[in-house]
């Protein structure tokens, strides 16, 4: 079984990306070929700061090894050091039909948020596609909102090998029941484009302070609350052991606490569960060349399958 995802590079990663993606794909490590990648070219639909861009690649790479992606077991690299996937990608749009691409909900969400249209973010989901298909994907770990990507990228791959005789896969999307929309401080799904995000390594007191200001209604202390729907209770969920929940849930129908309280035990739960992955990541830090040969070996193994799919490719389409 080969796995493979990927996560963008536009800033610090959220518990939203931790949960909702890099913890499945860490866990799916042990159990096929993983190969795990910072997708750059997508991130240039939005980061037009070179240094900026080269930055956050090299923190996701560190952020995702922190939290447990073992290289001696998964291959993570750089989308750009695989160029051939947008060799892929145009051959894939030469296919893709103009409805399929203005249906995908995340490019009508990003022209509703007032990014401008540009040809990248339209065709955003053609070089997905062909990020997943060029090394034989059969599973794809992710968050909810890239079901559709998924979707897409399998009826493009019904369209080549409909079109050019059997060349691809259909790849699977993996998305964990409990973890698919992680929610932020105002109970939307966590992301940094509505500022609602709690980051894994950010510094304790802006944690602190994130935390404390999760949106709650006005309930008095000394009345019950709902657990149902409640942001602290779901994220609570993600840190805490089935008791330590169920006795949350107690205290929140019995009354007499306030949320603030809740929020309280909820961060001292967070912080807790990402300390062995800050000491983890004190101590790649310290290894100067270590992410660089991670990615190094990374891009080698992934040119590898990439370069025997293109071939396969290439020819069915008469390229070669
Ligand atoms: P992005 O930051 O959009 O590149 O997302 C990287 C991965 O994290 C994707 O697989 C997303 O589906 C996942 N993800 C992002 N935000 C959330 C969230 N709030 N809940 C669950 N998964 C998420
Ligand atoms: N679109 C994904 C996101 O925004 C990132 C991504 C790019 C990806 N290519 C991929 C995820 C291929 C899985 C497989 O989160």
């Amino acid at each position: 079984m080969r796995i493979l995802s990927g996560i963008q590079p536009s800033g610090a990663l959220h518990i939203g990306n931790y949960f909702g993606m890099m913890r499945p794909a860490i866990a799916l490590q042990a159990e096929g070929e993983a190969l795990y990648f910072i997708a750059d070219y997508h991130a240039l639909t939005t980061v037009r700061d070179p240094e900026t861009l080269r930055a956050n690649s090299r923190r996701v790479a560190l952020d995702f090894l922190a939290c447990g992606l073992d290289p001696e077991r998964a291959t993570l690299f750089r989308h750009s050091d695989v160029p051939q996937v947008t060799e892929l990608a145009w051959i894939l749009s030469t296919v893709a039909p103009m409805g399929l691409l203005e249906r995908a909900h995340s490019y009508k969400d990003k022209l509703a948020r007032g990014m401008a249209p540009t040809v990248g973010l339209f065709n955003y989901p053609v070089l997905m596609a062909a990020d997943i298909l060029i090394y034989d994907s059969d599973v794809v770990p992710v968050g909810k909102d890239q079901k559709q990507h998924i979707e897409m990228t399998r009826d493009l791959a019904v369209k080549i090998n409909e079109t050019f005789g059997q060349v691809f896969k259909l790849p699977e999307p993996r998305i964990n029941p409990q973890t698919q929309v992680v929610p932020g401080l105002d109970g939307q799904k966590m992301s940094k484009s509505y500022g609602n995000n709690i980051d894994i390594f950010g510094d304790e007191k802006e944690a602190r302070k994130r935390v404390m200001s999760i949106v709650t209604d006005s309930t008095p202390i000394e009345a019950p609350k709902d657990p149902e729907g409640s942001t602290i209770v779901q994220l609570y969920s993600l840190f805490a052991t089935k008791d330590e929940l169920a006795n949350m849930r107690e205290q929140f129908k019995k009354g007499g606490t306030g949320y603030g309280d809740f929020k309280k035990e909820l961060f001292e739960k967070l912080w807790e569960y990402f300390a062995p992955m800050r000491q983890r990541r004190q101590e790649i830090l310290r290894d100067k060349s270590y992410i660089d040969n991670v990615l190094s070996k990374g891009a080698k193994r992934a040119n590898e399958i990439a370069d025997q799919v293109m071939e396969r490719v290439r020819k069915a389409v008469g390229l070669r």
